[in-house]
């Protein structure tokens, strides 16, 4: 049976955009639609002028992280700590009684009643949608396995307004490990709407799976997909960098063999165009270049602490708090 998104449904005209994002969950993108989604962006302008306000005093938020985290956990955390909040989780499972075998669903509904909002990542696709409808309190993934990563596209989207002025007709670089990479996959879904030209650039094994290369051809919007992208990076807006994550692969000499197919470096932006871009989810290993970091147009150090104002957003327009 197909789960039809809040945006599924208001594409569809089956509902009037509701606008009401309290209690909701942020499992994937397209839980959000194109209205709610700006909504947050000029929310998060406001909480970029002022991150310090004491709107989420009282609550309560837990952050489980089944999967190791520097900037999805630490940016909630400061994003909870600058408004007020009060944080409880952990960082690892395995200082959990995930460890003694308990299941993801009694976990959800044991932590459900020690707080307000759940924000989870877990290894396993779908782990955050089989969440959301255990627990009464709202979901946000913040990772479920190669799937999706909502809140990361939220603060890309954000990043990609402030540098480009528009997220309008864009050339979307993306590039490296497209087949596991929650981040782009996410990021895709949401840039489709705004009608972005999409150029894939990846080794055959990490190409871009087919169910979201069917969401643009549905859509009717272009891609084309590449081994390299030397001879085509002057058409970018954005290039968004993404690591070949060893952690996805059963097969280590697989990792072996991509592992450093891609390594951007300041060299390479000589013809890109002026108001272009870099863009990285990070953590990076070697695709891109340390030198590339004092270019004008690396952004992805101001990518992460644009995280902490979105996640404000996304927080205050989940649980309600104008
Ligand atoms: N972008 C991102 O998800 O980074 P972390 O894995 O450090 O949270």
């Amino acid at each position: 049976m197909q789960i039809l998104s809040n945006f599924d449904l208001c594409q569809s005209g089956q509902i009037n955009s509701p606008m009401i994002m309290k209690n909701r969950s942020l499992v994937s993108i397209d839980d959000f639609t194109t209205e709610e989604i700006l909504k947050i962006l000029d929310l998060t302008v406001e909480f970029e002028k002022e991150p310090t306000q004491w709107l989420l005093e009282g609550k309560v938020v837990a952050t489980l992280f089944f999967e190791p985290s520097t900037r999805t956990r630490l940016s909630f955390e400061s994003a909870i700590n600058r408004l007020g909040g009060k944080i409880i989780g952990f960082s690892d499972a395995a200082n959990s009684s995930v460890s003694k075998g308990e299941t993801l669903n009694d976990t959800i509904r044991t932590v459900n009643n020690y707080c307000d909002l759940i924000v989870m990542r877990h290894p396993i696709e779908g782990s955050a949608r089989f969440a959301s409808e255990i627990a009464t309190v709202p979901i946000i993934n913040a990772g479920d396995g190669a799937n999706q990563h909502p809140s990361q596209t939220l603060l890309d989207l954000y990043s990609i307004r402030k540098t480009q002025g528009t997220l309008e007709n864009l050339n979307i670089f993306m590039v490296g490990d497209l087949k596991y990479g929650r981040t782009v996959h996410s990021l895709m879904m949401a840039m489709s709407r705004w009608k972005a030209t999409f150029n894939f650039i990846s080794p055959e094994e990490l190409r871009m799976p087919d169910e979201f290369k069917l969401y643009l051809d549905n859509l009717g919007l272009k891609y084309y997909e590449h081994n390299d992208f030397t001879d085509i990076i002057s058409k970018a807006d954005i290039i968004y960098m993404t690591r070949v994550q060893k952690e996805r692969f059963s097969d280590p000499i697989e990792y072996e063999k991509v592992k450093n197919v891609y390594v951007l470096r300041d060299s390479m932006l000589k013809n890109t165009k002026p108001n272009m871009r870099i863009l990285h989810p990070l953590p990076r290993v070697n695709e891109i270049h340390t030198d590339v970091d004092s270019n004008p147009k690396a952004y992805y150090f101001e990518q992460a602490l644009n995280g902490v104002y979105t996640r404000q957003a996304i927080l205050c327009s989940l649980l309600g708090i104008k």
